[in-house]
C-alpha cells in the first residue's frame, strides 16, 4: 500500500518537474515554474522518507523500522542544507548567479559520487548494479571537481586558463585511463577500498584537467555542460535504486543542460569542441586579437545626449553586463518611459549571450517591470538599426564588437552581433576604454558615428534622465 502511495508521489513529482521546466521557458511564469518544481521535489523526498518499504530478494516487504537517529540525521541534513542554500541564494547578486549555479551543481555531482562510493561494496559481483554505480561515481566526481574549478574561475581566483603542453592529448589519454579503470572494476569487482578510491581520485583529477584550460568567458557553457553531467549521474542513481523520480529528474537535468549548452554555443557561433578545446576569453589569442583598434574617440555630455535623444524618433537601447553590474535597470526603465512620453519609440535589443548567463538581460529588465514586448531578439532587431536615430549601448561590449564580423583572427569571429553600426548615432556608456569579457578591443568606439558617454551606468543615466526632464 505504502509503495503505491510512493509511486503516486513520484508521479506528481515527475509531472511538476516537466511543468516547472516548461514554465521556466518564459520570464512571466519562470518564478512559478521554479516553485512548482520545488513543491514536487519536496513531495518526492518526503514520500521516500516516510513511504519507502524495503523488500527482500523475493520482492516481499520486509518488517524494518528506520531508527529514530536516522530520521534525525536526515532532517538535520535537510534543515542545514535548506538554511545554507536559502541564505546564499537570497544574498547572491544577479551577476554572481553563474558562480552559485556552479557551486550547487558541484554539490549535486558530489552527491552522485558519494552514492557510488557507498553502494559499491554492497553490490560486489553484480554487474548490472555496478554499471550505474561506477558510471555515477565517475561522472559525479568529474562534475564536482569541474564545477569547483568553474566557480574559482568565475569569481576571479583562477583568472587565467592553465594549459599544459599538449594538454588536449594528455587530457584525452587521462580520460581513457579513467574509463578503462572503471570498466575493469565493473568486470572484476575487486573487494578493495583502495582501488575504488583510486578511481574516485582519478575522476576528480580529470574534472580539474577538463575545466582548467578553458577560458573564463566560456565558463557558463562549461557549467551548463557539467550540469548535464550531474543530471546523467543522478539518472544512473535512478537505475541503481529503481527510483523513477531520480531517473526522471536526472534525465530532465541532463537533457535541459545539453540543450542549453548547445543553444549557448549556437548563439556564439562556436562548436562545443571549440569551447572545450579552443582558446577564448583571457587566452593569448584574446590578448592580441582586436589590437587593430586605433584612432580617436569623441565624448558626449549628458546635456547634448539629452537633446539628441529627446528629438529622436526611434531609440534602441542595448543592455549588457555593465548594466547589471551598475544595477541600472530601474533608471533605464525610467529613461525609456520618459522618452516614450515625449513620443520617442524605444526598444531594447537583446543579444542571446549579453551579460553572464542565459536570459540575463531579460531577467534584469523584468525586475524593473519593462514591458516584455519591448525586448526584441537580435535577429528581429538587426534589420531595424538602419531606421534607428540613436542606439544607446549601456555596459555592453563584446555583443556589439564588429571584430566578430570583420576580423578572422579575433576570438569572437563568427559570433552573431547586434549590428549597431548601422544606426544613425551610436552612444556607448561604459566607465573606461577597458575591454569586455573576451578581453579584446572594440573598433566600434572609434567609429565616426560613435560618441562615448563615460561613467558608471546608474550615475550616467541618472544624470541623463535629469537633463531630459529639463527640456
Ligand atoms: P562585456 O563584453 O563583458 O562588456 C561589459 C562592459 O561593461 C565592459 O566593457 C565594461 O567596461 C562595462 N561596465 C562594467 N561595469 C560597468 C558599470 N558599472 N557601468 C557601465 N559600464 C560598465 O559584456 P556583453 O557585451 O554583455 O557581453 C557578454 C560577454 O560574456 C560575451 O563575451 C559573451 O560571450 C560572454 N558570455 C556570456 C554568456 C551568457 S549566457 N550571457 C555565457 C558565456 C559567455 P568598463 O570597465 O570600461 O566600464
Amino acid at each position: 500500500m505504502k509503495n503505491h502511495l510512493l509511486e503516486i508521489c513520484y508521479l506528481i513529482g515527475s509531472v511538476t518537474f516537466i511543468l516547472g521546466l516548461k514554465m521556466m521557458g518564459n520570464a512571466k511564469t519562470a518564478r512559478k515554474g521554479n516553485l512548482i518544481g520545488a513543491v514536487g521535489m519536496t513531495i518526492a523526498i518526503l514520500g521516500t522518507i516516510f513511504l519507502f518499504e524495503r523488500k527482500d530478494e523475493m520482492g516481499v516487504v520486509m518488517d524494518y523500522q528506520v531508527p529514530g537517529l536516522i530520521y534525525g540525521l536526515i532532517f538535520g541534513a535537510i534543515a542545514l542544507g535548506t538554511i545554507i542554500g536559502w541564505m546564499t541564494a537570497k544574498r547572491v547578486q544577479m551577476t554572481k548567479m553563474p558562480e552559485l549555479v556552479s557551486m550547487f551543481n558541484g554539490m549535486g555531482g558530489a552527491c552522485a559520487a558519494l552514492i557510488g562510493l557507498m553502494e559499491y561494496h554492497h553490490n560486489l559481483g553484480h554487474i548490472n548494479a555496478l554499471i550505474p554505480i561506477i558510471a555515477g561515481l565517475i561522472i559525479g566526481s568529474v562534475s564536482f571537481s569541474g564545477s569547483i574549478i568553474a566557480f574559482l574561475k568565475l569569481n576571479g581566483t583562477l583568472n587565467k586558463p592553465i594549459r599544459l603542453p599538449a594538454y588536449n592529448i594528455f587530457n584525452n589519454a587521462f580520460m581513457l585511463g579513467v574509463l578503462v579503470l572503471g570498466a575493469w572494476i565493473i568486470y572484476t569487482s575487486p573487494d578493495s577500498t583502495a582501488i575504488l578510491y583510486s578511481l574516485f581520485g582519478a575522476a576528480i583529477v580529470y574534472g580539474v584537467l577538463f575545466a582548467i584550460p578553458i577560458g573564463g568567458a566560456d565558463m557558463p557553457v562549461v557549467i551548463s555542460l557539467l550540469n548535464s553531467f550531474t543530471g546523467l549521474a543522478a539518472a544512473f542513481g535512478g537505475f541503481l535504486y529503481d527510483n523513477k523520480i531520480m531517473l526522471t529528474g536526472g534525465i530532465l537535468v541532463g537533457s535541459a543542460g545539453t540543450l542549453l549548452t548547445l543553444a549557448m554555443c549556437k548563439a556564439m557561433n562556436r562548436p562545443l569542441s571549440n569551447v572545450i578545446f579552443g582558446a577564448f576569453g583571457g587566452g593569448a589569442a584574446a590578448d592580441d586579437a582586436g589590437a587593430s583598434a586605433k584612432g580617436s574617440t569623441k565624448d558626449i555630455t549628458a546635456n547634448d545626449l539629452a537633446v539628441l535623444m529627446n528629438y529622436s524618433k526611434k531609440v534602441v537601447i542595448v543592455p549588457g553586463y555593465g548594466l547589471a553590474v551598475a544595477q541600472a535597470q530601474h533608471i533605464i526603465h525610467e529613461l525609456e518611459m520618459l522618452l516614450e512620453e515625449r513620443g520617442v519609440e524605444v526598444k531594447y535589443a537583446i543579444h542571446p549571450v549579453a551579460g553572464r548567463m542565459p536570459g540575463h538581460m531579460n531577467v534584469l529588465l523584468a525586475e524593473s517591470n519593462v514591458d516584455y514586448g519591448k525586448l526584441v531578439e537580435m535577429d528581429e532587431i538587426n534589420p531595424e538599426f538602419e531606421q534607428t536615430d540613436v542606439v544607446l549601448i549601456v555596459g555592453a561590449n563584446d555583443v556589439v564588437n564588429p571584430a566578430a564580423k570583420t576580423n578572422p583572427s579575433s576570438p569572437i569571429y563568427g559570433m552573431p552581433i547586434l549590428e549597431v553600426d548601422k544606426a544613425k548615432n551610436i552612444i556607448v556608456n561604459k566607465r573606461s576604454m577597458n575591454a569586455g569579457y573576451a578581453g579584446i578591443e572594440n573598433d566600434l568606439f572609434y567609429d565616426p558615428k560613435t560618441s562615448m558617454f563615460f561613467g558608471d551606468a546608474k550615475k550616467a543615466l541618472t544624470e541623463l534622465v535629469a537633463e531630459i526632464k529639463t527640456l
